[in-house]
């Protein structure tokens, strides 16, 4: 039986391409700025989003908790969306790294209300100064949505008259960018620093970039070798990211369409599903025990994740199949009974 593995995104391993550019691939020590392989990812990275200058680092946490670092100070607190990676999923980075804690805001299908983003913003003696506004896009737990660009550029104006710089988690930005028909750089628009990863829908085996203004770039270089990601030759990892980010944007729309077909069909066999909520590579199902769900299906070769007690999401990817619906639908019903 074909396993079919629709637990995330990351799961996809190298193409034949990417491995041969690894294999050949032009290094020097990037500590010293001397690899001219993650120089050049560098470089068309920043070109690509629009800004001064782009970092290469090993994972989407470490461009996130670098992020922090730069922005903030001890003590203070970080407004994010309900659900947002950098505080749920980055094992308490936020309070033991940058030493900060998060005021959440309600987000639904990613959008937080600026109102409310306002509302939350302290600056007086009873409360955690703000030090920095984060949004994330595609919003994960949300679903995989997208957060429309007129609702980025209201948190950013509230931002704005706040003086608060706004760092944005587009680990799936060129998601995001696919479903709303612009490029990378409109999403990337008006954030002081953004993080996309490589590894995720695009491919890449490794790989984030924290895109920053030329005056940031020298201390998000020190965080990130206080971190450990000063990576020496990782050239031979930039390599197969460069195919990342030329090639791979282009290709997120079969993921889309294939996640609406995912997500007709487990309606269809009766399925809870929020289809305002499908707009990428992401389905969530509400599903009775979503433990039990994931190991019944996993029996039947078709992995995903519990991402709550009653919640199970399905991740569409290029290493899937141009069939995988088609062949997991009905051992998706087999499951159902
Ligand atoms: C929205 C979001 N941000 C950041 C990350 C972190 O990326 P990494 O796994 O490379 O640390 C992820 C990982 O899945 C993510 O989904």
């Amino acid at each position: 039986m074909r396993v079919l593995d629709f637990r995330s995104d990351t799961v996809t391993r190298p193409s034949p391409a990417m491995r041969r550019a690894m294999a050949g691939a032009e290094v020097g020590d990037d500590v010293y700025r001397e690899d001219p392989t993650v120089n050049r990812l560098e470089a068309l990275a920043a070109e690509m989003l629009g800004f001064d200058r782009a970092v290469y680092m090993p994972s989407g946490t470490m461009t996130n908790q670098v992020a922090l670092l730069a922005h903030t100070r001890r003590g203070q607190e970080v407004i994010v969306t309900r659900g947002a990676h950098i505080y749920e999923f980055e094992p308490g980075a936020m309070a033991n790294l940058a030493g900060v804690s998060p005021r959440f805001v309600s987000a639904p299908y990613g959008v937080p209300d600026p109102e409310e983003v306002r509302f939350a913003i302290h600056d007086s003696p009873h409360q955690a100064p703000t030090g920095l506004i984060a949004l994330e896009n595609t919003h994960n737990t949300a679903g995989g949505t997208v957060v429309p660009l007129e609702a980025q550029r209201a948190v950013q104006e509230v931002a704005r008259e706040a003086g608060l710089p706004v760092h944005l988690d587009g680990a799936r930005l060129f998601n995001a960018a696919v479903a709303l028909g612009v490029e990378g750089r409109e999403v990337a628009a008006g954030f002081d620093t953004v993080s996309i990863c490589l590894s995720k829908g695009l491919g890449a085996p490794v790989g984030s970039l924290l895109l920053v203004p030329a005056e940031l770039e020298s201390e998000v270089r020190r965080y990130r070798k206080m971190l450990g990601g000063g990576m020496r030759q990782a050239g031979v990892l930039a390599a197969a990211g460069l195919i990342a980010l030329q090639e791979g944007p282009a290709a997120l729309a079969r993921d889309h369409a294939m996640a609406r077909e995912l997500a007709g069909g487990l309606v269809d066999l009766g399925l809870d599903v929020d289809l305002r909520s499908v707009q990428t590579n992401m389905v969530f199902a509400a599903v009775p025990d979503a433990r039990r769900f994931a190991a019944d299906l996993a029996a039947a070769g078709v992995l995903i994740n519990a991402l709550g007690p009653a919640r199970v999401r399905f991740v569409t990817h290029r290493d899937l199949p141009d069939d995988a619906v088609t062949e997991a639908l009905p051992r998706v019903e087999h499951v159902l009974g």
